[in-house]
């Protein structure tokens, strides 16, 4: 039989190449590149071939990972728990599309990937899988009894590739685990696992600065929306990876996009988590604020409704489903009117808005200001009254409320 197994080059997915071999299978290496740090390509796919993979690839999906998944997200406005950008959540889905394209190719029946069995990305990469191809077996060895009992812990896992000759990098272990792409980059586990200890004390954090030590000056930039879609930077077009990338650059110095949580996983359990996420940070703040400008109120109470929901499934790994599927068309028209550019300012960990503009602005100064009547006749406001408060007025004669 044969398999292809989502690799990372990292220990764990070492293992399991060597280990599915042991069990019999051919296995296709394939290695998604989503902008996670990477010193040599090359030497990973070399490594997966050396280590007896039939086939080792790369695929790049930076910008297929920031348009058709990040972006739509962001155009929900969608938090998970009010708050995680889901940068790691969004990812999976396309890692399984991925890896299923290539099981089609090489003609592989089984898809592996390393997640463990107590995990969120597990229900996602599988979740995603079985929705584009109902036939595909999964392998999560993670969950194999067979698997766990030959590896219980990291000093299994190094032994066993120093017997099969798989290279182990001397990784300065880190007292956490942690997992990045362009969107963002999580921090899990070990010494984080107490939710006492002070995440900023132990992270060696990689794309923010602390906000204390950013510029003691705020950084103006301009960000240009076409329907929702972030396209440009002080007027210069960007591709969307350019857009996410830039900006990681711009509020990482300065400090913006960091979080620390508790959320609830799928599987049930709670678990700290810190992010940094500063490009994305930025654009929902920014297409906030041009939201405000350009959609009328029913429409975006009825998306702040939803978009908790929204994040619910992004974060279980409900992405290829027909109800994400009319959400995301939803959105799309939505998003029409959100075209326009909008000033933020970064300092020292914070986004603020500074101005705001659209050609399909629906603020009409001369019906908000307080200074002229405009097309408003305030004498209306009297009968909009007189009925809104008749239910109460009602009430209050039949049962009168205490004060
Ligand atoms: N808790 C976050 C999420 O569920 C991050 C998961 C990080 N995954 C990892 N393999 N390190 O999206
Ligand atoms: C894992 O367990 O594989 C990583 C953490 C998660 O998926 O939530």
């Amino acid at each position: 039989p044969s398999c292809v197994l989502a690799y990372s080059g990292g220990l764990d997915t070492s293992v399991i190449l060597g280990w599915l071999q042991d069990e019999g299978y051919d296995v296709h290496a394939v290695y998604v590149d989503l902008g996670q740090p990477c010193e040599d390509r090359e030497a990973i796919l070399k490594k997966a071939r050396d280590n007896g993979a039939k086939s080792s690839r790369l695929i790049d999906v930076r910008e297929e990972l920031c348009r058709d998944f990040a972006f739509p997200v962001l155009q929900w406005q969608a938090k998970y728990e009010g708050i995680y950008l889901l940068g790691t959540s969004i990812a999976r889905p396309l890692i399984s599309k991925v890896c299923l394209q290539v099981a089609r190719e090489v003609g592989a029946e089984a898809y592996a990937h390393g997640a463990t069995g107590k995990g969120n990305d597990q229900c996602r990469f599988q979740l995603a899988a079985e929705a584009l191809d109902p036939n595909v077996k999964i392998i999560a060895p993670w969950r194999i009894k067979k698997f766990q009992d030959l590896f219980a812990g990291r000093s299994d896992m190094i032994a066993y590739c120093e017997r099969k000759g798989i290279p182990v990098k001397a990784s300065i272990a880190k007292p956490y685990s942690s997992d990045e792409n362009c969107l963002h980059i999580s921090y899990e586990a070990g010494q984080l696992e107490d939710p006492t200890v002070d995440g900023v004390s132990i992270i060696d954090f990689g794309m923010t600065v602390s906000p204390q030590e950013a510029p003691d000056k705020v950084e103006t930039i301009k960000i240009g929306f076409e329907s929702g879609v972030p396209v440009t930077i002080d007027g210069v077009k960007k591709s969307p990876l350019q857009m996410v990338e830039e900006l990681n650059k711009i509020a990482g110095r300065n400090g913006v996009g960091r979080i620390d949580i508790v959320e609830n996983r799928f599987v049930g359990m709670k678990s700290r988590g810190v992010y940094e996420s500063p490009g994305m940070t930025t654009l929902y703040a920014a297409h906030l604020a041009l939201e405000q400008l350009t959609i009328d109120r029913e429409t975006v109470h009825l998306r702040d409704r939803i978009s908790p929901e929204v994040a619910e499934m992004v974060y279980y790994g409900f992405w290829y489903v027909p109800k994400m599927d009319a959400l995301m068309a939803f959105m799309r028209e939505v998003q029409k009117p959100v075209t326009g550019e909008v000033t933020v300012g970064l300092y020292k960990g914070n986004v603020f808005i500074q101005g705001r503009t659209s050609p399909y602005s629906l603020y009409d100064a001369a019906i908000a200001s307080m200074d002229e009547a405009g097309n408003y006749n305030q004498t209306d406001a009297e009968g909009f009254l007189r009925i809104q408060g008749l239910p109460s007025r009602v009430m209050g004669q039949v049962r009168p409320r205490k004060y």
